[in-house]
């Protein structure tokens, strides 16, 4: 099937028609869609296809218990209203690579694994990568198992409700033991490559990343009769915590967003009981991240003294700093010719795996820069040639 075909038959998966968003949450009815159209498309061209204990779904031309697989792919969820390039790009790519060196005749020497990793975007379970956490042991799979969605519904009874067992979740020496090399095509989630008049571009680092949680808690009460100076209001703690998050990032160079937040009772003519909101921060060094959020918690904890409000922050995951395998990234930039070397800002698999084996990225353009967001895009162009390079890539390592 031609990259376009594909791309189309997955288009209309988990669309959420009011904003041009998708919505496809792990192991929700449009995120299953998703995997089963991952193993048709497997199956489609003979590839064995298996989800392994943690979710991953992986299709392998060849047999893998060979080792030293050459594997590429990302991710098939969604953000909240997230574009459509974010995580199918790579997976697509990783489908379309293959037919490639098929039609040239290629055979190749190592086998070549195809992966979709689950829950990259921890928009359902809140922790991002939590597929490729897993299978690394970079998560107890306890505190995995006991992560609930907004629901309430954990993630062991969302993985027991797609057939999956959940007591098997955790690190995946097997699997890790068939994997050589993974290398994850996305798309650019910035305006570097249009720019550089680039279509592709080689990964070099990831920028440190975490998400934390601000508990603000006060004391409901009647908006109409209760005296500005008898408030304990954690609304105002909160709002002024997002002025210090952008003030304290921006002077330091780091980026930090309040992008999620949840408002008890949520009634207009009631001053709230509790805010929770969710910081995320990022930095090109963990040093200056580390200091953006300690300075942060200061300041929030000054402000909450002031409002007679209390605050509790919790870290709920981090990332630190990846630099991408150098000599495999190198490696790509001399195949590829003269393309640029980015680091981003933005988490992926490929660097919670870089833990365990080399990994590298390829960039595919994107000229509005958006990510995150229905307006995300990339050239039909573009995504092929991005292909053309997977392709390029997978058979010189599988060689
Ligand atoms: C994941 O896409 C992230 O960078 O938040
Ligand atoms: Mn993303
Ligand atoms: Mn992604
Ligand atoms: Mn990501």
């Amino acid at each position: 099937m031609l990259f376009e075909e594909m791309w189309r038959e997955l288009a209309p998966v988990g669309r959420f028609d009011a904003t041009g968003g998708y919505r496809r949450y792990s192991y929700t009815p449009a995120e299953l869609e998703c995997r089963a159209w991952f193993t048709a498309q497997a199956t489609s061209r003979g590839l064995t296809v298996e989800a392994d204990a943690n979710g991953n779904l992986w299709a392998w031309w060849g047999d893998p218990d060979e080792g030293n697989a050459v594997v590429t792919g990302s991710h098939l969820d969604s953000v909240p209203d997230g574009g459509a390039f974010d995580g199918p790009l790579g997976v697509v790519s990783a489908f379309a690579a293959v037919d490639l060196l098929r039609a040239s005749g290629f055979t190749p020497a190592k086998p070549i694994g195809v992966a979709a990793f689950v829950e990259e975007e921890g928009a359902r379970f809140g922790i991002a990568c939590l597929g490729s956490r897993l299978l690394t042991g970079a998560i107890d799979p306890a505190k995995a198992r006991a992560l609930t969605d907004e629901h309430g519904v954990s993630l062991a009874d969302a993985m027991a409700g797609a057939g999956l067992d959940p007591a098997a979740i955790g690190r995946d020496q097997r699997l890790l033991d068939r994997v050589g090399v993974y290398v994850e095509l996305h798309i650019e989630q910035g305006r570097a490559q249009i720019d550089l008049d680039a279509p592709v571009a080689v990964g070099s680092a990831i920028w440190p990343h975490g998400r934390w949680r601000f508990d603000f808690e006060g004391e409901a009460n009647h908006a109409g009769t209760t005296r500005i100076e008898d408030r304990v209001d954690p609304m105002l703690t909160y709002a002024n915590t997002v002025l210090a998050a952008r003030k304290k990032a921006r002077v330091a160079g780091a980026l930090a967003t309040v992008g999620k937040v949840h408002c008890e009772p949520n009634g207009t003519n009631a001053i709230p009981s509790r805010v929770r909101a969710w910081i995320d921060a990022r930095a090109s060094t963990e040093d200056t991240l580390g200091a953006v959020l300690a300075d942060l918690e200061k300041a929030t904890h000054e402000r909450a003294d002031r409002d007679g409000t209390r605050v509790t922050v919790t870290r709920e995951s981090y990332s630190a700093e990846v630099a991408f395998d150098a000599a495999l990234r190198d490696n790509l930039g001399a195949l590829l010719g003269d393309v640029p070397v980015l680091a981003t800002g933005a988490g992926h698999d490929a660097g919670v795996l870089a833990s365990s084996l080399p990994t590298a990225m390829l960039f595919v353009r994107n000229p509005t820069g958006v990510s995150h967001a229905p307006g995300e895009f990339a050239e039909m162009t573009d995504c092929l040639v991005g292909a053309e390079a997977l392709a390029t890539v997978l058979r010189k390592l599988a060689a």
